[in-house]
């Protein structure tokens, strides 16, 4: 047990020779003290993460992500967040985004968040996000917003606006503002961690220590789950060709029609092979859809042909996805419970949030009302 602050005080103020109490009480008062004593449970750590709600969740997102979110959330106190603000540099409709937002929350608890267990809110309900994102503004160097992979290849196909270059400060503010140990995401996020990590240690360097730095959690089976036409590419929500993402909310004929077509790679045997990613990106969805191991899957396929392969693993992925879409379905209709969450993720959301954000005006200099 770890002793508080509080306990060493009360051990400091009863003297070692006192003959006011006893050797054994000393004992029993410390005991007693720690048991009763909330503050002196190890708290849990803290894991939190975003999604940006564009389009709907993908498969990607569920393996790369959500499907960790969901194993931690026992273990740590999680802190889930739809990230809308994300979500504007690429100007979205917005009416689509409120209904998408709406989606992604519904969806979070499908697929097991539990919104008693963690916090689930919207980043915009939180106005602390924006605010130190400024503040972390002013201490990001330009060349390491602009060598940011995503922003090289976003700005090419949107505007290049200023909010695409400074997206990674505000991933680096979400995950600071909590005093976040873990963010579980998937691979092509690695970079915008990175980030965070440096602007937390500059500031803790150049102030005192201020935020917790924090730890990536990239998964070793499914962190790039990869496009279902061009196994080269990352499967992606926004994707132009719908044939390359499978959805959470598609229905089982779309999930099969597009297992059927996704391309395969020269070779004929089903087996994982990072020289071949299109078959090594199925066996991996395979081997999550059932929980099995790839080696096991690749020796019931030995001999097989891919066609055969193919529609097997559609049933799998059939019957793995149902349950989300089902409970997506009714959750997604419940607008006041939808509603609930929101308002009570936002309020511990900011409870949060504000603690960290005035320390950090504190130490900056910026002045209280007195
Ligand atoms: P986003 O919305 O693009 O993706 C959400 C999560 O899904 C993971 N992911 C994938 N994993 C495996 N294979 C794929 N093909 C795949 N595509 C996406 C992403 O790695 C991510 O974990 N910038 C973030 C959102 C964000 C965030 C944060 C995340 C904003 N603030 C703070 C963590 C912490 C993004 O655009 O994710």
């Amino acid at each position: 047990m770890i002793l508080h602050e509080r306990t060493l005080q009360l051990v400091i103020f009863v003297p070692k020779k006192s003959n006011f109490l006893k050797k054994r009480e000393k004992t029993f008062l410390i005991i007693t003290y720690c048991v009763m004593s909330e503050e002196l449970q190890p708290s849990k750590k803290i894991i939190f993460s975003g999604m940006q709600p564009t389009n709907q969740l993908m498969l990607g997102n569920y393996i790369g992500a959500l499907r960790q979110w969901v194993g931690f959330q026992d273990s740590y106190k999680g802190i889930f967040s739809v990230v809308d603000l994300h979500a504007l540099t690429i100007r979205p409709n917005p009416a689509l985004l409120r209904k998408q937002t709406l989606d992604f929350i519904a969806m979070y608890i499908a697929t097991g968040i539990d919104p008693e267990k963690s916090i689930v809110f919207v980043q915009s309900h939180v106005p602390e996000h924006s605010q130190l994102t400024w503040v972390l503004n002013c201490f990001a160097q330009m060349g390491e917003c602009s060598k940011m992979t995503q922003y090289k290849e976003k700005s090419e196909k949107f505007s290049q606006n200023v909010g695409l270059f400074t997206y990674p400060v505000l991933m680096a503010a979400d995950i600071l503002l909590y005093q976040t140990d873990v963010v579980p995401v998937g691979a092509d996020q690695k970079q915008h961690l990175e980030l965070a990590r440096n602007l937390a240690e500059r500031f803790n360097g150049t102030y005192s220590p201020t935020f917790v730095v924090p730890e990536p959690f990239i998964p070793e089976e499914g962190a790039r789950i990869m496009s279902l036409q061009e196994p080269t590419k990352k499967m992606s929500k926004s994707d132009e060709n719908p044939r390359a993402t499978i959805f959470l909310t598609d229905t089982a004929d779309e999930i099969r029609s597009k297992i059927k077509r996704a391309v395969t790679d020269s070779g004929t045997t089903i087996t994982y092979d990072e020289s071949r990613p299109a078959i090594s990106n199925l066996l991996t969805i395979y081997s999550v859809a059932t929980g099995r191991p790839i080696k096991e899957i690749e020796q019931e396929f030995n001999g097989v042909g891919f066609e055969t392969f193919k529609k097997e693993l559609g049933e799998q992925l059939v019957t793995f996805l149902k349950p989300f879409s089902e409970r997506y379905t009714e959750i997604r209709s419940q607008k006041d419970f939808l509603n609930d969450v929101m308002a009570t993720g936002a309020k511990n959301a900011q409870n949060i949030a504000r603690k960290t954000l005035r320390k950090v005006y504190k130490k900056i200099g910026l002045t209280e009302i007195e």
